[in-house]
């Protein structure tokens, strides 16, 4: 058992409190939003993630959370840094909240390692290394731990990594770092800082650009009559493709892809590389998004102001609350310039679209945002919205056109019952 404190309750944050009380370590949450803590401290999840709450309520003896940083540095042999770098207007990472927690870290008591799981630029640990050694912290050591988490699967994705990463300049501290993570079954990979900080944004960019190119593939067998699920299926066989991150949709957001692909590409430039392969990944995954109109007015005719537009879904991808960069933003902003009447429903994440994007209606049920619909368009593909009556849809909707963001239905079905379907990539007759 060690004693680990972590800095920063989001996502990460929460996550990694709760995964490393699991694994049996003692565990001080720290936050500086005070009124997150009080909610923690009184058993209510700031955000919504399946399993934590649970999970923070099987592990309450311990794990607990201070807002006051000496109480959070006093105990931890551990220091986890997970609060958020968003990126700055020129794409670099704000790295502002991690210089806040050097700055408040204690002068010499104990030895403890430092260890940022936050993502952040190839060379920030050596500038944290430098900043330790010009304040005299010869006491706390340096390590790179890097979080590979999905939201929605954020739980299991840490109790069941494919790897962890620990970089350190000396292997003494990945040892240490590592042996938090012993009781999981992963390989544990251990690097010098800057090549686990390359791990994570490479790892991103990479996973991103796949997205791009099955898209790009996607809007070519539209032009051609192939089919792109098959064809990923086809490629993805090939196990030096391997199958997954190859789903054609309507782009990807969230609150990692975006922001890392372009610190990536900011980080290459500012080196003095041009980064050329992911310019063009950030500006096909804009393009993608944008595309449903061309696809809504193929339908519909090319004027679609007054049209009633129904979003179904609205979180980047299904089981989160999170809209940061979620394709309805921009497609909900695009059909709103174009004078359409926007509708929407998604089963959790509404509450940020109201603040961002007031003149969408948003609806307490799917049954409702379909009502008198000219075309519906599937954006997130929640269960609930795969799963909906479809057949009732078509009796309530104004004229039966369905776009499918992100080919989950099933367009025979549809077709039968009286629908025009188009998809990402599938062939589309009319
Ligand atoms: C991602 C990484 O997977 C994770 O390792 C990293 O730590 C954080 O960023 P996350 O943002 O939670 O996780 O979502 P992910 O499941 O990876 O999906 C990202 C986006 O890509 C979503 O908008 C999703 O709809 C889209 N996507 C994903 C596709 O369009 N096609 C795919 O085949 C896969």
């Amino acid at each position: 058992m060690s004693r680990v404190t972590v800095i920063g309750a989001g996502y990460v944050g929460l996550v990694t409190a709760a995964c490393m009380a699991e694994m049996g370590h003692q565990v001080t949450g720290m936050d500086i939003d005070q009124a997150k803590v009080e909610r923690l401290r009184a058993g209510h999840m700031p955000i919504w993630e399946p399993g934590l709450a649970e999970l923070m309520e099987a592990n309450r003896e311990r794990l607990s959370f201070t807002s006051d940083p000496t109480e959070a540095y006093r105990d931890g042999e551990f220091i986890f840094i997970c609060v958020d770098t968003p990126p700055t207007y020129s794409g670099d990472a704000d790295l502002s909240r991690i210089w806040q927690v050097i700055a408040n870290l204690p002068p010499e008591d104990g030895t403890r390692i430092l260890v940022t799981k936050s993502t952040v630029p190839v060379g920030t640990g050596a500038a944290i290394r430098a900043e330790l050694a010009a304040k005299g912290y010869r006491h706390i050591d340096y390590c790179s731990n890097p979080e590979f988490l999905r939201e929605g699967t954020a739980v299991h994705d840490f109790m069941n990594p494919d790897r962890v990463v620990v970089g350190a300049d000396d292997s003494a501290i990945c040892e240490r770092v590592g042996t938090l993570y012993q009781s999981l079954d992963a390989p544990i990979i251990q690097t010098d800082v800057a090549s686990a900080e390359m791990i994570k944004y490479a790892s991103n960019a990479f996973l991103a650009t796949k997205i791009s190119f099955i898209n790009e593939i996607a809007n070519v067998c539209e032009a051609t009559g192939a089919d792109v699920r098959t064809v990923a299926h086809g490629m993805g066989l090939d196990k030096r493709i391997g199958p997954q991150f190859l789903q054609a949709g309507i782009g990807y957001g969230g609150s990692c892809f975006p922001k890392d692909v372009s610190a990536l590409k900011q980080l290459a430039g500012n080196s003095g590389y041009h980064f050329q392969l992911l310019t063009a990944v950030i500006e096909v995954n804009e393009l993608q998004k944008r595309r449903v109109i061309g696809k809504l007015k193929r339908h519909l005719g090319d004027e679609l102001r007054g049209r009633r537009i129904a979003l179904l879904g609205l979180a980047f991808k299904p089981n989160t609350d999170d809209i940061r960069e979620a394709s309805s933003i921009v497609l909900a902003s695009r059909l709103l310039a174009e004078g359409a009447v926007v509708v929407a429903y998604d089963p959790v994440a509404m509450e940020g679209v109201r603040g961002l994007l007031p003149s969408v209606t948003l609806c307490s049920s799917a049954d409702q945002a379909l009502q008198d619909a000219d075309a519906c368009v599937l954006v997130t593909e929640w269960a609930e919205l795969v799963g909906l009556d479809w057949a009732k849809a078509r009796a309530v909707m104004a004229s039966p056109v369905i776009i499918d963001g992100r080919n989950a239905l099933d367009a025979g079905r549809l077709r039968a019952l009286g629908f025009t379907y188009e998809g990402i990539g599938v062939g589309n007759p009319l």
